[in-house]
């Protein structure tokens, strides 16, 4: 049976992306450094659960050490905080970067062995639509997941003699408790969509079925390639401008 383990999977994309790969026949490890979530996640959906700090890495190495096989990583546990360039503090920075950026950095290097042992494995990370077009008020998360971006490449490019795929997925606006502060409005809500190509924000489930697609076997001929899930929002530039311009 293949195998997966992913980052940050006590809810939301991450769990998403669990619930996917055991109905399509995985055996799915969670990972989370929310023990008691992860636990409970996983005993609803059927996983194994691993309690798991992306930014710690002792953490990854003792979590690394239960594996000798493993087919599928998905390097989804991420986090934003408020700031702009004036106000985030060296803690802050510290914090965004190692949770976005370091994290599937050491998940990738200490998991590489795992993911080599069946002849190649498939790495997934997940990017932002924010690392194209980055956000003020969350710019160190912007800066953070442009560089998962070009850390999806570098990776890509280093991993491929071992035979492991690296890839990753940039979600737009995509319903789950990160972005539960900007939901809930109906007004609101209704206005953000009007900007949304496809009319509506996305599920953490459109999300799942994109790294799904990059871990299987249909994409083996893929790697360093980062696939935008955000119903069209970050090459819709020139038709907002044009709306604004009264068509
Ligand atoms: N929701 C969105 O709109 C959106 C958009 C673009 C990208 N993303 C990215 O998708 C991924 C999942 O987002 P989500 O909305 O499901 O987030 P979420 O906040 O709902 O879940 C994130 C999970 O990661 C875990 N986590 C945080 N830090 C961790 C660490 N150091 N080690 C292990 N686990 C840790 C949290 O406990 C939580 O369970 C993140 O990388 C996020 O940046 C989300």
């Amino acid at each position: 049976m293949a195998t997966a383990l992913i980052t940050g999977a006590a809810r939301g994309i991450g769990r998403a992306t669990a619930e996917r790969l055991i109905a399509a026949g995985y055996e799915v490890t969670i990972g989370d450094r929310d023990l008691d979530a992860v636990q409970a996640t996983a005993a609803e959906i059927g996983a194994k659960a691993v309690q798991l700090d992306v930014t710690d890495e002792a953490s990854v190495i003792a979590a690394a050490a239960g594996f000798t096989e493993l087919d599928v990583l998905v390097n989804n546990a991420g986090m934003y905080l408020r700031g702009t360039l004036s106000t985030m503090t060296v803690e802050d920075y510290r914090t965004v970067m190692d949770v976005n950026l370091l994290g599937p950095i050491l998940m990738t290097r200490h998991f590489a062995d795992a993911l080599a042992a069946n002849g190649g494995g498939a790495v997934v990370n997940l990017a932002s639509m924010s690392g194209y077009t980055p956000v003020p008020g969350t710019g160190a998360y912007s800066m953070a997941k442009a560089a998962v971006i070009s850390f999806t490449e570098l990776a890509a490019l280093e991993y491929a003699p071992r035979g492991i795929r690296v890839n990753g997925v940039a979600p737009g606006r995509i319903a789950t408790a990160m972005t539960a502060d900007r939901q809930g409005d109906p007004e609101r809500e209704a206005r953000t969509h009007a900007l949304i190509p496809l009319g509506r924000s996305g599920e953490a489930a459109d999300v799942a079925e994109a790294v799904f697609y990059l871990a299987s076997a249909g994409a083996a001929y893929i790697t360093g390639q980062v696939v935008r899930v955000d119903g069209g929002l970050t090459i819709a530039t020139v038709p907002l401008l044009q709306a604004a311009q009264g068509g």
